[in-house]
């Protein structure tokens, strides 16, 4: 039986196996392929995913848990015209390096100024300590963060 979820906004209806890792039905059935595959054992966060509002590792859902939830990848975060407060701090801070682990290093972030808007240097290092980044771009991670928590309060 298909699942139906909401992805960025959209119904969708997956004609795919139930334990489907949900990373694999977003890059592989839907083509969003922003969400990366870095390691498969919750270990580095490439694959973060906002699931109902909430930051997950997505390599480490099966579909059928997603049943009739809302899904955010980093395509749904924002618009190229209307950037997340995030992925505009990203590019005025000039986070990435390679770009790898980027998506997921900004769904987590999104998450964390949701449920606190306003982090210190020791709240964003702990909530942001299960997405690595082998390029090292973490002081910029975190200033980036700080520039996001200042934009999202002047909206
Ligand atoms: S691919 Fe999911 S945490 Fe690494
Ligand atoms: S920017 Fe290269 S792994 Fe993070």
């Amino acid at each position: 039986m298909p699942t139906t979820l909401t992805v960025n906004g959209e119904t969708r209806s997956l004609d795919l196996p139930s334990d489907m890792p949900l990373l694999w039905a977003l890059r592989d059935g839907l083509n969003l392929t922003g969400t990366k595959y870095g390691c498969g054992v919750a270990a580095c966060g490439a694959c973060t995913v906002h699931v109902d509002g909430v930051a997950q590792r997505s390599c480490q859902i099966a579909l059928a848990d997603v049943e009739g939830a809302a899904i955010t990848t980093i395509e749904g975060l924002g618009t190229r015209d209307a950037l997340h407060a995030v992925q505009a701090a990203w590019i005025a801070g000039q986070v990435a390096q390679c770009g790898y682990c980027q998506s997921g290093q900004i769904m987590q972030a999104a998450s964390l100024l949701s449920e606190n808007p306003a982090p210190t240097d020791a709240e964003i290092d702990e909530a942001m300590s299960g997405n690595l980044c082998r390029c090292g771009t973490y002081p910029r991670i975190r200033a980036a963060i700080h520039d996001a928590a200042r934009r999202l309060q002047e909206v």
